[in-house]
């Protein structure tokens, strides 16, 4: 089974992503065909600053492969290096509706929010059925804002296949619930969009800061608190085996938990899962080349799946002549 999914180089990769999909996928290398890539064509509707996208680019290589995608193993590429990947978005353009791309929620909330919507951002579902159509993908995972937009791969592709016989696979979205339930520092959704996010590989300096501005209920000392309510006992659970979960929550039912001290326990906690990873980390902010290597030797082989559908698609709309 072929499982395909992407992350956005907006900013840096922040524990949501991590538990959201990085380690998801990092775990699906095991059992499924993996494409992992960073979305930098994507990122393009919304960054505006050169710098900033390049650098935010490599960074996600970095922190995926530190994390453990195994390139030999996985699909693991930068979409712009699939340049296949936006002309079979215009052979797509033209058997997508106009009200289909009107109905996205995503680009309706994004206009509604007054940002001033370019092309890119309505054709924003088309390029993204292309991800996901141009590798024959069976399952999308993904987080409940993106739902929709994996339904409209289906559609397109069924319309695809409808006037010019069988072509593209329809993919089914798998649905991440965990997205919603990690909270940011503020308890709103961690995104970096909110300045809420606790990001991975932060120094110890920079991650005491982050964890100690979340935020809590002003319950004193001797009253007993709300695991369920509260953003650092949601955040901690994140590290904890069901047993250990079951004592913070007894901590919680009882009078005298300080808020300060779990705090202190989570940058251990936090600082310690990552601890395995910090020194690959390092090494490979370190060694660009290598990298730049290794996300060019995983577009390569990527490719040769792309073009094989790519020729499809050419051949059914007639490009052949
Ligand atoms: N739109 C997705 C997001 O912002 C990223 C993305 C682009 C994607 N292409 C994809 C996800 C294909 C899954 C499959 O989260």
């Amino acid at each position: 089974m072929r499982v395909l999914s992407g992350i956005q180089p907006s900013g840096a990769l922040h524990l949501g992503n991590y538990f959201a999909m990085m380690k998801r996928m990092i775990e699906y290398q095991e059992k499924h065909e993996l494409f992992c890539f960073i979305v930098n064509y994507h990122a393009l509707t919304s960054v505006r600053d050169s710098e900033y996208l390049r650098q935010n680019t490599y960074a996600a290589c970095v922190d995926f492969l530190a994390l453990g995608i195994d390139p030999n193993r996985s699909y693991f590429y930068v979409q712009s290096d699939i340049p296949e990947v936006t002309e079979l978005t215009w052979l797509l353009s033209n058997v997508t509706e106009m009200g289909l791309l009107l109905r996205a929620h995503s680009y309706k909330d994004k206009v509604e929010k007054g940002i001033e919507p370019n092309h890119g951002l309505f054709a924003y579902p088309v390029l993204m059925a292309a991800d996901i159509l141009l590798y024959g993908a069976n399952f999308i995972p993904v987080g409940k804002d993106q739902k929709q937009h994996v339904e409209m791969t289906r559609d397109i592709a069924q319309k695809f296949n409808y006037n010019y016989g069988e072509t593209f696979v329809l993919p089914e979205p798998e649905i991440i619930d965990d997205l919603a339930t990690i909270p940011g520092t503020d308890g709103q959704k961690m995104s970096k969009s909110y300045g809420n996010t606790i990001n991975l590989f932060a120094s110890k300096e920079e991650l005491k800061k982050r964890v100690m501005s979340i935020v809590t209920d002003a319950r004193a000392v001797e009253e007993i608190k709300d695991p369920d309510t509260c953003n650092l006992f949601a955040l901690t659970s994140l590290f904890l085996d069901a047993e250990r979960k079951a004592e913070l929550r007894q901590r919680y039912l009882r009078p005298g938990l300080k808020y300060g001290e779990v705090k202190k326990e989570l940058i251990e906690i936090i600082w310690n899962y990552f601890e395995p990873y910090r020194d690959k980390h390092e090494e490979l902010l370190n060694r660009p080349d290598y990298v730049h290597d290794v996300m060019r030797a995983g577009a390569a082989k990527t490719r040769l799946i792309a073009v094989e559908y790519l020729e499809k698609a050419r051949n059914a709309v007639g490009l052949n002549y």
